[in-house]
């Protein structure tokens, strides 16, 4: 009854009606903010996280930041640049070259209007972004290869389910200018070094699309052998066989996927010299000893791919594993597609919230090869004199590298010795009310309780010293 009557006026509205109502709902969103505000004072509704996001919290900062470091190290170490594209592109961008028919442009892009009309989109991903970034500052004119690495956010509006977010975030590698077999390979050599380097083992599951007047021979193929099989595909691939049949491929549905085992593969309709340029990536893996599986049906959902497509799967988890950790290829019409001149191009990105799954997963049952380093040093005061003398033996400690966990919420002595011993420190340092007149400081070794007391002044050569490990 209430829906009735709020629904007949608006039909009646005339447009400066339609206008005042606008105003109207401005006020009451301002209104709602503020009395949420004031709600919130005496226990409001909180609001909830959005589905498919996260919130990164200090018990996670330990895997972030190792991830980051690992990634900025090896990025370094191959020689890839930092880039940093916006979040918000224009969804054009997206749309011309993952491909209509994709599940990512066809689904899952955050697309709407910006306040000037234009259509933009939070990214789905970063190879266009950086595909766009290379024509736009004229990186065809540097040496080339020209190659990024990056580290960020991305979205999708993806169905939320283990592993799948709808803000995710990724490491990749782009490498723009170069179309030789060691290139393909050094990148798939990138990705696996960064999961080893976090004690991951890792299989890449690879294939090759070839050229586009091979996918386009192997196009016809398939599209005719799909024709006859119609009846048995899902209706999305009965879609997609119209606007985008290589896109059946990806599909997971069971019965399209019995339809697949006896589809044309790809691998047979590649010429000589893509099936060379692909045995030639297969032997550079060969000889850095990186495990691969060809994979014949692997075309992966996007559709910028040319030669060389991958995946990077758990070791343990084998064939027909759930997601990848990773995934890339070679783009070699990428930057010719968005308006420049020809250039080759391939990378990977790795998704993060995966890794840092499979890394949790393994802390839990004591088998992950990375270990959160802890202090090994704890800093008790007792009585507002210490806590301000404390404030500036920290920060000097601190200055002199001695990293020192401390807690000023805590005035209790027992309450700091608990703490120190939950964090499993070596030594702790006390402070108290005589220590502060004495210019002292007591160090207590935490396993046989002996204490000795030492001047402030040479508190981080007495810490450096003790810590210093036995020879
Ligand atoms: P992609 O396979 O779409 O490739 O994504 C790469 C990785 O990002 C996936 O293997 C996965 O780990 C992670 N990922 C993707 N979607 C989600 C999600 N909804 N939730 C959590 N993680 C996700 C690309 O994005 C290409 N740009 C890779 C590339 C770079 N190709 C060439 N250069």
């Amino acid at each position: 009854m209430i829906a009735k009557m709020n629904k007949k006026p608006i039909k009646k509205k005339n447009i400066s009606e339609k206008k005042i109502v606008k105003k109207e709902k401005t006020v009451v969103a301002k209104n709602d903010i503020e009395e949420n505000n004031v709600q919130n004072k005496g226990g409001g509704r909180t609001p909830a996280l959005l589905r498919g996001m996260k919130d990164l919290v200090p018990k996670d900062e330990f895997f972030w930041k190792t991830l980051y470091r690992t990634a900025e190290n090896l990025s370094e170490a191959y020689g890839y640049g930092l880039i940093n594209t916006p979040i918000l592109e224009e969804a054009g961008l997206f749309v011309r070259t993952l491909g209509k028919g994709t599940d990512v442009v066809d689904k899952e892009m955050y697309v709407f209007e910006d306040l000037d009309g234009g259509k933009i989109c939070l990214r789905p991903e970063a190879t266009a972004s950086c595909a766009r970034a290379f024509i736009n500052h004229g990186m065809q004119s540097l040496p080339q290869p020209v190659k990024f690495w990056y580290y960020g956010p991305m979205f999708r509006h993806d169905r939320p389910q283990a592993g799948r977010y709808r803000q995710f975030t990724q490491f990749g590698c782009e490498s723009f200018g170069v179309h030789e077999a060691v290139v393909d390979a050094e990148l798939i050599a990138v990705a696996y070094h960064f999961l080893e380097d976090l004690g991951l083992k890792t299989n890449i599951h690879i294939n090759s699309l070839g050229t586009p007047e091979d996918r386009q021979n192997y196009l016809v193929e398939l599209t005719g052998y799909l024709r006859t099989k119609r009846s048995y595909l899902c209706e999305d691939c009965k879609k997609r066989l119209v606007k985008n049949p290589l896109r059946v491929l990806d599909c997971k549905n069971p019965e399209c996927q019995a339809v697949l085992t006896e589809a044309p593969q790809i691998i047979e309709w590649l010429s000589e010299a893509s099936k060379a340029y692909f045995m030639k990536v297969l032997e550079y893996l060969d000889e850095l000893s990186i495990p691969y599986v060809l994979q014949n049906t692997l075309v992966r959902g996007l559709d910028y791919y040319t030669d060389t497509v991958f995946e990077i799967y758990l070791d343990e988890e084998g064939e027909g594993a759930q997601s990848a950790l990773g995934g890339g290829g070679r783009y070699n019409g990428l930057i010719e597609q968005l308006g420049g001149r020809p250039t080759p191009g391939a990378g990977f990105a790795i998704g993060l919230e995966r890794v840092i799954s499979v890394l949790r997963k393994q802390t839990d049952e004591g088998t992950c090869k990375i270990k959160e380093v802890f202090p090994a040093v704890f800093f008790a005061q007792l009585g507002e004199q210490a806590r301000k003398k404390a404030l500036h033996l920290l920060e000097n400690l601190r200055k002199g590298g001695v990293i020192v966990a401390h807690s000023f919420g805590k005035s209790s002595l027992k309450g700091q010795m608990e703490m120190a011993d939950k964090l499993k420190v070596r030594y702790s340092v006390i402070l108290g009310q005589k220590e502060v007149q004495d210019g002292t400081a007591i160090i207590r070794d935490m396993e046989s309780g002996i204490q000795e007391i030492v001047d402030q002044k040479k508190l981080k050569n007495a810490l450096e010293k003790k810590l210093q490990p036995k020879v």
